[in-house]
């Protein structure tokens, strides 16, 4: 009976003091996860990439779970590429400062007082990329990071002058001539399983060299499996290929004036109705985003003729796919074809 008692008085004392020491455990263990997952103060995002189109404006989020008493927060570009950071707005919660490219495009939203997310306003093509918001409160600084990824289309682009003629540096210039940008290895990639089959190699802005491959052939690779070849990293100086651009949504309007014409008349044309002649970019944009469908050949500012086709067919170049096709750079006198006009309305 005694021995029961005391049996029970200890199994009491073990219960409550055993009960606080486990809760004690607990409750460093989860202050322990908190600091060491570094989401104490910064909600993670459930999407970590960010889709958005050329001339949008597009919020990046960054939610706090709770608000520290003093803080800031900045964010900044991230590029593999430049060890440098890339500051983009910090703000102190009261007041904010504007950092380089994006100067006069971005804004911390404040929806509400956990908010620190980022306005993009007007995307550009160079805005794709890597973007981190760092929460600085002195004591441990948290981060997360987005990626913006815009939607777009990649072109191969070959000079006048023939098949593989561009260093890096002028295939770079010349993706900007033509209202685009090298295309990143990711956006050659998403444009692979789009069906991007393309036998001639080109840089990309990581300075690389590839070309994207869907039908297997021997010219082209050989009885390597479909996939995106490679050349590996290149001389950006001395080596030359051809280029792959990337474009997003258009701004303005592209459309066709039918010929015949030269390429001197066709330049004309366009003046006459207060446009330009198009780029090859904006063909490509004009052709993926508001499914422009010609069966004409037209003179394009480079001086190449293109038609866009959306809806394939047996008369209008045959081919089983959508795109745009060319007719290389014809002889600017020939008079035959019409001209693809673009303007900013
Ligand atoms: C983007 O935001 C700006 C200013 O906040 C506004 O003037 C503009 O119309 C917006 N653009 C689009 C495409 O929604």
């Amino acid at each position: 009976m005694f021995s029961s008692r005391m049996e029970g008085f200890f199994i009491l004392l073990l219960l409550l003091f055993g009960s606080a020491y486990f809760q004690d455990l607990y409750r460093n263990a989860n202050r322990n996860q908190d600091y060491s997952t570094g989401t104490h103060y910064l909600l993670h995002p459930i999407h970590s990439v960010v889709q958005s189109t050329r001339g949008a404006n597009v919020t990046l989020p960054c939610i706090m779970r709770r608000r520290p008493r003093s803080y800031r927060v900045k964010w900044s570009k991230v590029n593999p590429e430049d060890p440098l950071e890339n500051l983009i707005i910090i703000s102190n919660g009261q007041y904010h400062r504007n950092y380089d490219k994006l100067r006069g495009r971005v804004r911390m939203r404040r929806s509400h007082r956990l908010d620190a997310s980022l306005i993009i306003t007007n995307v550009a093509l160079e805005d794709e990329g890597r973007y981190k918001c760092e929460l600085v409160n002195g004591l441990e600084d948290q981060s997360l990071t987005l990626s913006l990824q815009l939607e777009g289309v990649v072109f191969p682009y070959q000079a006048k002058e023939g098949r593989y003629h561009f260093n890096y540096i002028e295939a770079y210039h010349v993706c900007e001539e033509q209202d685009g940008r090298l295309a990143t290895y990711s956006q050659l990639y998403q444009a692979w399983t789009d069906g991007l089959d393309w036998c001639n190699a080109g840089w990309l802005l990581e300075g690389s060299v590839h070309y994207p491959i869907i039908v297997t052939r021997e010219p082209c690779g050989g009885n390597l499996p479909p996939g995106i070849r490679s050349y590996g990293p290149k001389d950006k100086l001395k080596d030359r290929y051809d280029a792959f651009c990337f474009t997003s949504a258009l701004k303005g309007n592209v459309f066709l004036v039918h010929g015949p014409m030269n390429f001197r008349e066709a330049s004309a044309a366009c003046r006459a109705r207060k446009a330009e002649m198009a780029k090859v970019g904006h063909l490509y944009a004009a052709w993926r985003f508001l499914g422009l469908d010609h069966c004409d050949g037209g003179w394009l500012s480079d001086g190449s003729v293109r038609f866009p086709i959306t809806d394939p067919r047996e008369r209008c170049g045959g081919l089983p796919d959508p795109g745009v096709r060319s007719f290389g750079f014809p002889n600017e006198e020939e008079r035959l074809y019409g001209v693809y006009c673009y303007a900013t309305t």
